[in-house]
């Protein structure tokens, strides 16, 4: 029989509580869906507003934070709205979150996500990614669509909250009015 030991991390890890990272630029009703089925899970979900190094947001940290905090009742003391800067994993170690949650839309998510999930397994072994299907309704949205879709006067009614719909034709309004 080997004598090679499990790499067992005796570091307690809490199993009730999740990080649902992303960058929220900005919150849409498929995040959403994917907050609600997660506290289906656990019983803390945080939700950290990241950066990708890939992406120039519309929205400032400040403006995205107060967009997720509209979504949700200010007593729902289930959610944590938060922001970070460095590895999404050692957030969760900090936090002692067992586990990132990531929501899957179609196939063409799957190389970036399982790239993202196994280079964050490498980093920190105790931190599993739990990925949940994106509700059918939602599965075709992204934030850069719907900004698309808004910047042009499409309308985006029902795929985003209504105070995100108004930032966004703010938003717009006045980048048209520079
Ligand atoms: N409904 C609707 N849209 C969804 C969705 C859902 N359920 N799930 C994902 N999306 C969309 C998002 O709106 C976003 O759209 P966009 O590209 O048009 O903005 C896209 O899918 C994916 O974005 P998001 O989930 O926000 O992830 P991301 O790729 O922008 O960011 C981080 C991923 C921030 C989690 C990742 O970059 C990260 O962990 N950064 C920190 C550094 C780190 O640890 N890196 C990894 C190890 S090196």
């Amino acid at each position: 029989m080997s004598s090679k030991k499990h790499d067992m991390d005796e570091t307690p890890c809490d199993s009730t509580t999740a990080i649902y990272p992303g960058t929220f630029d900005p919150i849409t009703n498929g995040h959403i869906d994917i907050i609600e089925r997660a506290l289906g899970l656990f019983d803390r979900v945080i939700i950290a507003i990241a950066i990708n190094a890939r992406k120039e947001p519309l929205f400032s940290l400040e403006e995205r934070i107060d967009l997720i905090t509209q979504c949700f009742e200010p007593e729902n003391k289930r959610i944590k709205i938060d922001t970070t800067s460095g590895l999404i994993v050692d957030y969760a170690e900090k936090k002692g979150a067992c586990a990132i949650v990531r929501g899957l839309r179609a196939v063409s998510d799957f190389d970036y996500e399982f790239q993202l999930a196994l280079m964050n397994r490498k980093l920190a072994r105790k931190v599993d990614t739990i990925f949940l299907m994106t509700g059918f309704r939602w599965i075709y949205i992204s934030s850069s669509i719907i900004k698309d879709a808004a910047k042009h006067n499409g309308d985006i009614s029902g795929l985003v909250p209504d105070h995100v719909e108004k930032a966004l034709q703010n938003k717009y309004r006045t980048d048209a009015e520079d």
